[in-house]
């Protein structure tokens, strides 16, 4: 089963990922956790690269391009296998994340972004996608608590996040059959209870 988190940076995605990691594997559940732009040796290299504060001059769709190649390496190289070896893969963003950053947020064609979406994943969609909902104001306030150094996604503006913020609803209520949508103001245990009822019922788990 592969099972993606998406929502805003801040929303909580890593902190339930890692907690339903370690909730699989004290149920015996073979899982892996996998991080979005990353996860192999060149996606990591990749990241670094999509990342860079330094990077300012890049282009909406160099920027795309760069995550969706991160993506189909990924895919190839650790996703199809572990998902053909049986492994719960779990995923900390994937091609939700360009629909609703790159295309909802940026100047990408929401067709063309689909497209690319289908063939760096060789159409391997999720089973189960879970968003943490919450809005830019609330992740924001997240981010100014950590208070350290944003990287340059972290960077861009609120009109920008609001408006991947509505993305992310908009590809939700377009895709209900795999997203598990799950309010973020809750607590960390409130959300990981939720989840792990939900995948545990799909998993037929006891
Ligand atoms: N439900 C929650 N309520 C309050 N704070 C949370 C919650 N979930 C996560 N956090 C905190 O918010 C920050 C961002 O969480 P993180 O899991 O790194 O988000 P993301 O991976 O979506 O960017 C962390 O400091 C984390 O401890
Ligand atoms: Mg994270």
């Amino acid at each position: 089963m592969f099972i993606t988190f998406e929502g805003l940076d801040f929303s909580g995605k890593s902190t339930q990922a890692k907690l339903l990691h370690e909730f699989l594997k004290k149920k015996k559940i073979r899982s892996i956790l996998l991080r979005e732009p990353g996860g192999t040796t060149i996606s990591e290299k990749v990241r670094e690269i999509i990342l860079d504060r330094e990077h300012i001059e890049m282009t909406p769709l160099t920027e795309f391009m760069l995550f969706s190649a991160s993506r189909s390496q990924l895919v190839s190289q650790v996703i199809k296998p572990h998902l053909k070896k049986g492994y719960v893969v779990i995923c900390d963003r994937y091609y939700d994340s360009s629909t609703a950053y790159q295309s909802y947020g940026g100047e990408m064609e929401l067709k063309d972004v689909l497209k690319v979406n289908d063939i760096a994943t060789g159409g391997l969609k999720p089973d189960m996608t879970i968003f943490i909902d919450i809005g830019p104001k609330a992740a924001f306030g997240r981010a100014n608590l950590r208070g350290n150094a944003k990287d340059r996604m972290e960077n861009k503006n609120l009109t920008f996040y609001n408006k991947v913020y509505r993305g992310f609803k908009d590809i939700a209520n377009h895709n209900k059959k795999r997203f598990v949508v799950i309010k973020g103001a809750l607590s960390i245990e409130e959300i990981h209870n939720t989840i792990t009822k939900t995948v545990s019922r799909k998993l037929n788990l006891k």
